[in-house]
């Protein structure tokens, strides 16, 4: 089964051609185009004008996946339109982001799905976001075994969301608990604009933290000895806030708060998942979303899951499916994806997890 995935939930406008062959889900294009230097400029998003350039993209984008997916990009947009809507016969769904995002954003990329719907005749899969984050660990790399095993946990760490789930099997999952004011990302993009970063911060506070060699200096990671799986990360903001008031801010010390910031972020991270992962017995932990895009984070997880007291695996995305892309919309709706008439599917910007 071959699916066309359509995402626009926020600043990226992402279009993906994505084929399920036995157990194995391969990314034929992934096409992304993002307003995020735009968004830079007012140093983080005005939905209105995230919703202006999905508008601008969405068409010239879906064109692109579809004819990348057969190597034929001839790079003139009449001819690749014209080549596109044959392609497109040979799909056999619309996949589509309908949920959680901005309205404006999200409205885009369902109307135009429905649209192709309706003309197609394709039925369409509607995909949470969310949920696709973590599914993005299923696109395959190189060889064709899917090494994921239930029960997994999994963590979403997005620029809007933290939340932490325990899947027995797809369609039985458990929330075990989420962020109580700002998402993981939120916070970083935040004490980066304080510190002047570019938007988003991740990335460039990653290659900050980096540079850091002897620390001396720690931020508080809020609720990391509570007894629930909630994080809070509002606090953490606070901090930051306060010591770069009190503080003579140089490139130097620029480091050093990534490095605090990140550590007080991870430390919470791991401990919840790695507790969850303990609890629930379970065989993976799969992360999603922009921050899992950290290496950081990663190698903190593999050297930290050495010792718990079960055997279990790490998952991360390839970088390129960790943050906002459509390719991972694809690959949740081959997996668990539910077949609908465009009548039936709408927009839902406080979809969480149901
Ligand atoms: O998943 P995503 O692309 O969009 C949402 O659905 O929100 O996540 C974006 C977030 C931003 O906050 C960005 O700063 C963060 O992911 N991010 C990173 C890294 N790359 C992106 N955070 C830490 N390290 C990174 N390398
Ligand atoms: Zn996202």
């Amino acid at each position: 089964m071959k699916v066309l995935s359509i995402e626009s939930s926020c600043d990226e406008t992402g279009a993906a051609v994505v084929e399920k062959k036995g157990n194995t889900i391969k990314v034929l294009s992934n096409i992304i185009a993002t307003s995020s230097e735009m968004h830079a400029k007012t140093g983080g998003i005005i939905p209105e004008n995230a919703a202006r350039e999905q508008v601008k993209s969405i068409i010239p984008v879906i064109v692109e996946s579809l004819v990348e997916a057969e190597n034929k990009n001839s790079k003139n947009f009449t001819d690749n339109f014209i080549l596109a809507s044959k392609i497109l016969k040979g799909i056999d769904a619309i996949a589509v982001t309908y949920g959680p995002g901005l309205i404006g954003s999200l409205l885009i990329g369902v109307e135009t799905a429905k649209t192709l719907s309706f003309t197609s005749k394709k039925p369409i899969i509607p995909v949470n976001h969310l949920l696709a984050h973590l599914y993005a660990n299923f696109i395959a790399s190189t060889d064709n075994k899917n090494p994921i095993n239930f029960p997994f946990i999994g963590l979403i760490v997005s620029g809007g969301h933290t939340d932490l789930l325990y899947f027995k099997s797809h369609n039985d999952f458990k929330w075990l608990g989420g962020t109580r004011d700002d998402a993981a990302g939120e916070a970083i993009d935040k004490i980066g604009r304080m510190l002047d970063l570019p938007y988003p911060a991740g990335p460039e506070m990653e290659i900050r933290a980096n540079r850091v060699k002897d620390i001396n200096m720690k931020f508080q990671s809020p609720l990391i000895n509570s007894n629930d799986f909630d994080f809070s990360f509002s606090g953490l903001k606070t901090e930051a806030m306060r010591y770069i008031k009190e503080n003579k801010i140089d490139n130097d010390l620029t480091n050093k708060i990534c490095y605090a910031t990140q550590n007080a972020i991870f430390d919470v991270l791991i401990k919840k998942t790695l507790k969850a992962a303990e609890i629930y017995d379970c065989k993976s932990i799969l992360l999603g979303g922009g921050v899992s895009a950290n290496k950081t984070l990663l190698e903190r997880f593999q050297s930290e899951i050495k010792n718990l007291k079960i055997k279990t695996e790490i998952f991360t995305p390839e970088k390129k499916y960790a943050t906002d892309n459509a390719a991972m919309i694809g690959a949740y709706a081959l997996i668990n994806g539910e077949k609908k008439e465009w009548r039936e599917v709408g927009s839902n910007p406080e979809l969480y997890f149901s």
